[in-house]
């Protein structure tokens, strides 16, 4: 040990490092996250809590909602070694597209509700990335907008079941015109799921404004300076046909609003009925079971998303990594499969592609990643999958998607 100021000294500027302070804050909220969690820590603190919750929040008890993400801690990784791994390559052949990672951004209703730039933001994201974005029905910026910022990037259409079809047959010629690559229909919203924590707050779209959500607002200015200077939030395509007043704007639960103009009698006569609309690729998101991807199949869709509405629909549902490997077992090769739900990593994607799925998706981890920092926040996001899954396929010897075997991924409890 030695006592010698100088040497002291020397030891200490050894190890001291400032760094430059950050001037950006978006870079500097930004470069503090680690992972997707770290994103929904911060959209929490700088959204009002009846936002948070309706993004965050899930059916009834949120079972399902956590078991979607937990369930990929079950599925193992049995990692080969000493493979050259020095040049991995994650692109994928999806529906007619090469792209550049097996990942797309689920459609998100009422976007904007997370930042003004709504899906203007979660589509230029995509575009940067080279990964396709599937819009919502319930979107908050229109098809004819999205496609203006993302001319370069595949554009899918969601399509929800309205009473009126001929509104569904509207937009769908719409998002032809527009040149979007195909149509995710939704089969899992007859009704609505009841998401308590809305129920609980009295949740509205829009918000109301009441002394709660003042104080709300208050203690979150970033996000209300954002929302009181832009124009109101409404959903953007189908303005007069869903329950609210012909301004749009006038606050209605979404119980209310899916009770107005989704029809309970959806079923598989309008999966044809589609069918005969659009000739491009149809996928329909919400399939649970074996026999119900066999049926869809049979029904001439290209693709089915294995998703249980991240748990917003029917708690004690099914979990997409689970539903994988029946699924592909029973009908892989003959429609593409898609895991939609729970993947906050981009070990969870690998997992998915080992287990049979030929992509993954992801919704509130993006809405997360807004909620945090807007746009920035979405590219954040999709970087950190994209290197989740380079490092995972290095870290387990596979150079390809299409070395991502069976081999790879054991069940464990
Ligand atoms: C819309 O699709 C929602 O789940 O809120």
């Amino acid at each position: 040990m030695s006592l010698d100021p100088r040497s002291m000294y020397r030891t200490f500027r050894s190890v001291v490092r400032f760094k430059p302070i950050e001037l950006d804050p978006i870079e500097r909220r930004l470069s503090g996250c680690a992972d997707i969690e770290d994103l929904r820590r911060i959209a929490r603190r700088r959204l009002p809590r009846g936002v948070f919750d309706y993004i965050d929040g899930a059916a009834e008890d949120e079972r399902t909602l956590e078991r979607n993400s937990s369930a990929f801690g079950r599925v193992g990784l049995r990692p080969n070694v000493l493979r050259d791994v020095s040049d991995i390559d994650t692109s994928v052949d999806f529906l007619g597209s090469k792209l550049p990672l097996p990942l797309m951004l689920s459609p998100t209703g009422y976007t904007r509700i997370t930042h003004s730039q709504g899906e203007l933001a979660v589509v230029r994201a995509a575009q940067r990335a080279g990964i396709p974005y599937s819009l919502s029905t319930m979107a908050t910026r229109s098809i004819e907008e999205v496609a203006a910022v993302g001319p370069n990037v595949d554009k899918w259409f969601q399509v929800y079941t309205w009473r009126d079809r001929g509104l569904v047959a509207e937009l769908v010629g719409r998002a032809k015109a527009a040149g979007y690559t195909g149509i995710w229909l939704t089969v899992d919203t007859a009704v609505l799921g009841r998401r308590e924590r809305d129920v609980r707050r009295g949740y509205t779209i829009p918000p109301k404004i009441g002394p709660g959500t003042i104080v709300d607002g208050i203690l979150h200015p970033g996000w209300t300076l954002d929302f009181i200077t832009n124009p109101p939030i409404m959903f953007a395509n189908v303005v007069g046909h869903d329950g609210h007043d012909e301004d749009g704007t006038d606050p209605i639960s979404l119980a209310e609003h899916v009770m107005h103009s989704f029809d309970q009698a959806l079923s598989w006569d309008d999966v044809q009925w589609l069918r005969s609309l659009w000739d491009g690729p149809i996928i329909l998101k919400g399939i649970q079971r074996v026999d119900d991807a066999q049926r869809a199949v049979d029904a001439g869709v290209e693709g089915i998303a294995l998703s249980n509405h991240g748990g917003r629909q029917l708690d004690d549902a099914p979990t997409p990594v689970e539903m994988i490997e029946p699924v592909a077992q029973a009908v892989g090769g003959q429609v593409k499969i898609i895991c939609d739900g729970g993947i906050r990593r981009g070990s969870d994607i690998v997992k998915a592609l080992a287990l049979g799925a030929d992509m993954c998706s992801i919704g509130r981890a993006y809405l997360y990643g807004m909620g945090a920092a807007g746009e920035r926040g979405v590219d954040h996001v999709i970087k950190f999958l994209d290197e989740g899954i380079r490092r995972t396929m290095a870290l387990s010897g596979r150079r390809s998607i299409e070395e991502i075997d069976r081999d790879l991924v054991e069940w464990r409890v």
